[in-house]
């Protein structure tokens, strides 16, 4: 959040245990009043298809055969952690798409992580894919398929990126971990700042079982709801040594690595919830990329 942002900016120079304790404190009372979207977004395409709702901490977006939208942060950022609560179109959602990602905007040497919701005929279930796109490579998707309706209640959607790890969450569950294994030579992304985007759009060519199913417009228009935007991180530009600051709460000894609880639900969803995984598509990738070889 950008009062939250100011607030380290502001204290970075007092003695860290007081930081510590201060943004503790801090926290604990921005997280009972999430942020408006007009504070840290703005709307990217089509106004007409996004309507604010409940003073504006909540929205409402609009996919009909006109437009899809989608918006955008004001900001970039380096490190930190973004989330959002998400309710996606119910029914018969199949050929719509909705993302949320972050991306440095630098085209031929992106870096960019994302989440796709594909929707499915009514029933069945969504799929979540992610990629991850390193100094313009991507090609590194996994899918999910959600243990839940992610249409018949709000849940939460977060991108966590520090130094050491990207992690990607689904309310308390890490679906996807990307470690910094540059000393092996695997890149990370560390040095461009990333805004933070959404769109709504149509993609039946390819978002459900590969384009076989297609959108079906009579159910149209769909409505796709995003509440309690939560943006904590280093805005860039700004002061330099944010993004070293020790006291950060996303640097702190505990977001190095999973904890147990953590790594336990990762592993159950890798098992009972994974649907693919290109580390293990030979066939795309006989020899199978480092990244995956490293250590997931
Ligand atoms: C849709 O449902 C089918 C059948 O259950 C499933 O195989 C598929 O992974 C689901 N997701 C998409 C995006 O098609």
């Amino acid at each position: 959040m950008t009062t939250y942002n100011h607030l380290i900016i502001t204290i970075r120079n007092a003695s860290s245990a007081f930081v510590f304790f201060y943004i503790l404190a801090f926290s604990l009372c921005v997280s009972s009043r999430p942020a408006t979207f007009l504070q840290d977004f703005r709307v990217t395409w089509s106004d007409t298809h996004i309507r604010q709702i409940d003073g504006g901490r909540a929205i409402q977006l609009i996919l009909d055969r006109n437009s899809g939208c989608g918006f955008a942060s004001k900001s970039k950022y380096l490190f930190g952690r973004v989330s959002m609560k998400i309710k996606l179109i119910p029914g018969d959602s199949a050929g719509t798409v909705t993302a949320f990602y972050m991306n440095s905007d630098t085209d031929a040497v992106r870096d960019e992580l994302d989440f796709e919701f594909l929707g499915n005929r009514t029933g069945q279930p969504y799929t979540v894919q992610t990629n991850i796109y390193v100094h313009g490579k991507g090609d590194r998707e996994q899918r999910v398929n959600l243990w839940f309706d992610p249409a018949a209640d709000f849940h939460t959607y977060s991108i966590f990126w520090n130094h050491n790890q990207i992690r990607f969450y689904i309310d308390d569950v890490p679906i996807r971990v990307y470690k910094n294994n540059e000393a092996r030579g695997i890149p990370y992304p560390k040095l461009q700042p990333m805004g933070v985007y959404s769109t709504l759009w149509e993609a039946d060519d390819w978002a459900t079982r590969g384009g076989l199913e297609k959108i079906d417009w009579s159910k149209s228009p769909f409505y796709a709801y995003y509440r309690d935007f939560d943006i904590e991180g280093c805005p860039v530009p700004g002061p330099a040594n944010c993004v070293s600051n020790p006291a950060n709460w996303w640097e702190g000894a505990n977001y190095k690595a999973l904890s147990a609880i953590e790594a336990r639900r990762y592993r159950w969803v890798r098992v009972n919830h994974m649907i693919y995984d290109y580390c293990t598509d030979k066939t795309r990738y006989p020899v199978t990329p480092p990244e995956c070889v490293a250590g997931i």
